[in-house]
C-alpha cells in the first residue's frame, strides 16, 4: 500500500501471503470489513469537525511555535545541557525524537559540532539514575536549562524532580538566576504547576521567571509529542520542527481518506482488529534502525494506555499488549520465541532504505568463506546486512506461519518521522472505536497516582486504601 502524499510505505504482504494457512488475513477478508471501518471512520470525521480528537489539529495550528523557536534561539547558544523532566506522555516523545533525529552520540560531541545543549531526559526518579545526571550538570548550572513537563501539573514524579533541582540551582546561582533558566509546560489554565507559577512569577517580578509553555487544550500527554511538549527539546536540539509538522500534516490528509483499503492507518487498525479477533493480542514492533529503538518506546505507551481498558458495554478487559524489539539485535533474544512459542503476536517491521551513512565491510581472509563473504557481497555494508536480516527474519517468520507487515521509511529525517508519529496517533482512535472503549482516558493509572500521594502523606489523601475498598 502506498499513498502519494506521504513518504512511509506500508507493505501488507506478509499478511496476506497464502503460505500462513489459516493465520493467513486476505484482501477479501479487509474488504469485507472494510464498511463497519468506514463507518468509524466518519463518525472520527465527524467528531473531529465537533472538536474532538483534538491532536489531529497539531501539524496545522502549530500553537506556540513561534514561540517555542524564539524560547529555543534566546537559550540554545548558552546552554550546555537541556534537562526534561516529565514521565510518560511527557517525556517519550522527546527521546524518540532525540534518538531519531539527532546522533546517538549527541551528548558525547563536542559543543562545537552539536551548537546546542546536550539532552538529559529525566523520565524516572530512580535515585542513582537522577544523582548520576545531576553530577553531569553541577559544574555548569548556569548554562543548564530545565524543562519541567507535566499537563496535570500534579504528577509526583515530576514534581519531585522539580523540587530538587530548582533547589540546588537556587543554591548554585540564587533564585534570580535560576528561575529565569527553568521553562514550565503545563497546562494553560489549569493545576498546581500552573497555579503555582503564576503566583512565583507575581512574587518574583521577574518578566522572564519560569516562561511556560501551555499543553494544548484536549491533548492528552501521549498524544502531545507534537505540541509544545515534544517541540521544545527538539528546537533546542536543532531538530527541525517545521519538516517535523509537515510530515504530520501530510500524513492527516493519507489518514482522512475515507477508504479502510486505502487509508493507511484504516487499514492498520483492520489488520491488528482481525488478528486480535483470532488469537493475535500481541503486538511486536521491531525497528531494523537503532535510530527508530525509542520510537517502538513511545508507540509501546501509546497503544498500551490509550486500549489497554474495561470496555463500559459488557464489563470485558480487552486491549493488545504491545512488544518493542530491535533488529538485529533481538534476532538473538526473542525470535525463538517469535517463531517456535504461541503463534499470539502480529510483527511489524520498521526499516529503512537508506541511512544516513553507512560502512563498507572489507573483504579479507580469502579461502575463509564464513568471513569472505560478507565483503564480496553486493550488499557488503552494515545497512545492507542489516536489510538482509530483516528480510531473513520475515521470511523466516513466514515459514513458522507467522504474519508480519513493514513501514518503510525511505530515509529518516523530520519528515518521516512526522509522519510515522501522526501515523500511529490515528490508528488509535480507530481501534478505540473498534474495541468499544475511550483512547483518551487512563483511569487505571490514576489509581497508583492517588495511592503514591497517600503514601507520601499527601493532605486529602488519608482515605485513599479505604476507598479502594
Ligand atoms: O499519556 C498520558 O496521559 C500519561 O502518560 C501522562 O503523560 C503521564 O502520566 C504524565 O502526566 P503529566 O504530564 O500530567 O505529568
Amino acid at each position: 500500500m502506498s499513498n502519494e502524499s506521504i513518504q512511509l510505505k506500508i507493505n501488507t504482504e506478509y499478511v496476506h501471503d497464502p503460505r500462513l494457512g489459516e493465520h493467513r488475513l486476505s484482501e477479501d477478508q479487509l474488504r469485507e470489513f472494510a464498511p463497519r471501518v468506514a463507518s468509524v471512520l466518519a463518525e472520527i470525521s465527524a467528531e473531529r469537525k465537533a472538536g474532538k480528537h483534538r491532536f489531529r489539529e497539531l501539524p496545522h495550528e502549530r500553537p506556540q511555535l513561534d514561540e517555542i523557536k524564539r524560547l529555543a534561539a534566546e537559550l540554545r547558544d548558552g546552554a550546555e545541557n537541556l534537562l526534561v523532566l516529565g514521565i510518560g506522555g511527557s517525556a517519550l516523545g522527546n527521546i524518540a525524537l532525540q534518538s531519531a533525529l539527532n546522533a546517538p552520540t549527541w551528548n558525547l560531541l563536542h559543543h562545537a559540532e552539536r551548537n546546542a545543549p546536550r539532552l538529559f531526559v529525566l523520565d524516572n526518579i530512580d535515585p542513582v539514575g537522577f544523582e548520576a545526571v545531576m553530577r553531569m550538570v553541577q559544574y555548569d548550572w548556569p548554562r543548564t536549562v530545565v524543562n519541567v513537563i507535566s499537563k496535570s501539573g500534579e504528577t509526583a514524579e515530576t514534581s519531585a524532580q522539580f523540587l530538587i533541582v530548582r533547589d540546588r540551582m537556587i543554591k548554585t546561582m540564587g533564585e534570580e538566576e535560576a528561575v529565569q533558566r527553568i521553562i514550565v509546560t503545563t497546562d494553560a489554565a489549569k493545576g498546581t504547576m500552573r497555579g503555582l507559577i503564576d503566583a512565583e512569577c507575581k512574587r518574583l517580578g521577574i518578566p522572564t521567571a519560569y516562561r511556560s509553555l501551555a499543553v494544548p487544550d484536549g491533548v492528552g500527554g501521549r498524544f502531545s509529542v507534537l505540541s509544545p511538549v515534544g517541540l521544545f527539546s527538539a528546537a533546542m536540539c536543532n531538530i527541525d520542527v517545521d519538516r517535523l509538522l509537515d510530515g504530520a500534516a501530510a500524513m492527516d490528509t493519507a489518514v482522512s481518506d475515507p477508504d479502510p483499503m486505502t487509508n493507511p492507518a484504516a487499514k492498520l487498525a483492520m489488520i491488528y482488529f482481525l488478528y486480535m479477533q483470532r488469537g493475535k493480542p500481541l503486538h511486536v514492533m521491531m525497528p531494523y534502525s537503532q535510530q527508530l529503538k525509542d520510537m517502538a518506546d513511545w508507540y509501546r505507551q501509546l497503544w498500551a494506555e490509550s486500549l489497554g481498558k474495561i470496555r463500559p458495554a459488557d464489563g470485558q478487559n480487552v486491549g493488545p499488549t504491545p512488544i518493542k524489539a530491535l533488529g538485529a539485535t533481538d534476532q538473538h533474544s526473542q525470535v525463538q520465541l517469535y517463531r517456535e512459542g504461541p503463534n499470539d503476536k502480529v510483527f511489524a517491521f520498521l526499516e529503512v532504505d537508506e541511512f544516513d551513512e553507512d560502512s563498507v565491510i572489507p573483504q579479507a581472509f580469502e579461502g575463509q568463506e564464513a568471513m569472505t563473504y560478507l565483503g564480496r557481497s553486493t550488499e557488503g555494508t552494515l545497512g545492507g546486512l542489516l536489510a538482509a536480516e530483516k528480510h531473513a527474519t520475515e521470511l523466516a517468520l513466514l515459514v513458522s506461519k507467522r504474519p508480519s507487515l513493514t513501514i518503510n521509511f525511505p530515509v529518516v529525517n523530520a519528515n518521516t518521522v512526522g509522519e510515522f508519529i501522526y501515523l500511529w496517533e490515528s490508528v488509535v482512535p480507530i481501534m478505540g472505536k473498534l474495541l468499544g472503549i475511550d483512547p483518551y482516558d487512563q483511569p487505571a493509572v490514576e489509581l497508583g497516582k492517588k495511592l503514591t500521594f497517600h503514601f507520601m502523606g499527601r493532605v486529602g489523601f488519608e482515605k485513599m486504601p479505604a476507598e479502594m475498598e
